[in-house]
């Protein structure tokens, strides 16, 4: 079986590929045997897989995934996890690491997630740190965890005083991406994803970002050919950073920040869970556009032309009627986030469509008055 698409991630010895297809699910145990033999690991030819998932997925996706391994004789035990953020936890390590051991499970053990983020960041990090590193693929079901979370090989859980606390580097042996996934999204989160895909237009990409105002139609009703097209550029924009900035040293990966300044306050104050995370990365875009606009760093045409497209999305561009965030919340909030000298905040803000700078130095008053406007809509 052939991808449609590869995205290669150059990271040395840690270099894998990103296979996207549509409705290949079946055929991903010859393209795990393949992309083993490829990378000439010092593992069984076929090696015992756990598959971690969740209530969701399971029936969907991981069934079809476990099917196809069988089938291609791999020893393969699948461990369902509840869905939800909450399951990103110690708890639920702990209790993957048990499987593990029950499964005698050694260095030729290989882990495969079958999820959303949160079951790529939690089985990634079981894998990152059961015997110091099992071989660990990704099989992405949700567009959020398609062109983000399973790029980068950032793995973690939660603690309970802080989100992704707990975590480390892990790059996978491969992604298997299949955008026939998301046809069993929910909307909301579907869309959600959508906001980070905007987000890479805005940051580095101009002609994306046209591309996707042109491609409204098609990505609404997730058509898979145009979904291969914004999922395999999403992951070829986050790559190009990742392969620079691996272990988040030089503040390179910061512009994938952009809108998450605002977006971290939304989440934080109106409780996590109330506004799904691209919700409030939509949001957080708007309002650092207009920041940018404030300052006079781009016209007021780049701010509606993404505004109109995040809305073609059915996307939120602003706080609800009625939202109890307050301003003062939001700029306190935001202080405690990224406090710099001086009472100045540091944003990633664009200069033009498909480039963005970190502004260490915004004043508070600007950051006020486009919080302001934001509350008289
Ligand atoms: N590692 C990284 O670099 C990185 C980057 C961004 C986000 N994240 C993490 O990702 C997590 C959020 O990921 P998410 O938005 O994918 O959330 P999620 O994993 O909770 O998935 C969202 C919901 O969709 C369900 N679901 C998943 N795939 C489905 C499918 N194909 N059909 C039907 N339902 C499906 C899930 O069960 C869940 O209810 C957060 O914990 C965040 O911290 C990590
Ligand atoms: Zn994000």
């Amino acid at each position: 079986m052939d991808p449609h698409e590869t995205v290669s991630v150059s990271l040395g010895e840690r270099s894998y590929e990103i296979a996207i297809v549509s409705g290949e699910l079946p055929a991903f145990a010859a393209w795990l045997t393949a992309t083993i033999t490829r990378r000439g690991m010092k593992m069984a030819v076929r090696p015992a897989v756990l598959i971690v998932t969740d209530g969701h997925v399971v029936h969907h996706h991981a069934a079809a995934v476990g099917a196809s391994l069988h089938l291609a004789g791999y020893h393969c035990e699948v461990a369902v996890l509840p869905p939800g953020e909450q399951t990103k936890s110690l708890a639920d390590a702990s209790a993957l690491y048990d499987r593990l051991v029950e499964m005698h499970a050694d260095r030729q053990t290989l882990v495969v997630a079958v999820g959303g983020g949160v079951v790529g960041d939690l089985a990634g990090f079981v894998a990152a740190t059961y015997a110091r590193g099992l071989a660990f693929v990704q099989v992405p079901t949700t567009l959020l965890a398609q062109v983000d979370s399973s790029v980068g090989g950032k793995v973690g859980i939660n603690h309970p005083q802080g989100k992704n606390l707990i975590g480390a580097f892990h790059q996978p042996l491969g992604v298997y991406l299949d955008t026939s996934a998301l046809d069993t999204l929910p909307l909301r989160d579907y869309r959600s994803g959508l906001a980070e895909v905007v987000k890479y237009g805005m940051i580095l990409d101009e002609p994306f970002f046209t591309f996707l105002e042109a491609s409204v139609a098609g990505i609404n009703q997730r058509s898979a050919a145009v979904l291969r097209q914004i999922v395999a550029r999403s992951c070829r924009l986050k790559a190009d950073v990742v392969e620079r900035d691996e272990f988040e040293r030089s503040g390179l990966r910061a512009v994938l920040n952009y809108g998450h300044t605002f977006a971290h306050a939304c989440e934080a104050l109106s409780g996590y869970g109330e506004l799904l995370h691209g919700e409030a990365v939509a949001i957080g875009m708007v309002y650092a556009a207009r920041l940018a606009h404030r300052l006079g760093r781009i016209d007021e045409s780049i701010v509606s032309r993404q505004t109109n497209l995040l809305s073609a999305l059915g996307l939120p561009t602003g706080l609800r009627e009625g939202s109890k965030l307050t301003p003062a919340d939001m700029l306190d909030r935001m202080r405690l986030d990224k406090k710099t000298l001086g009472g100045r905040l540091r944003f990633v803000l664009p200069t033009k469509i498909g480039h963005v700078e970190l502004v260490s130095d915004v004043p508070e008053a600007d950051v006020r008055a486009v919080l302001d406007e934001f509350a008289k809509q």
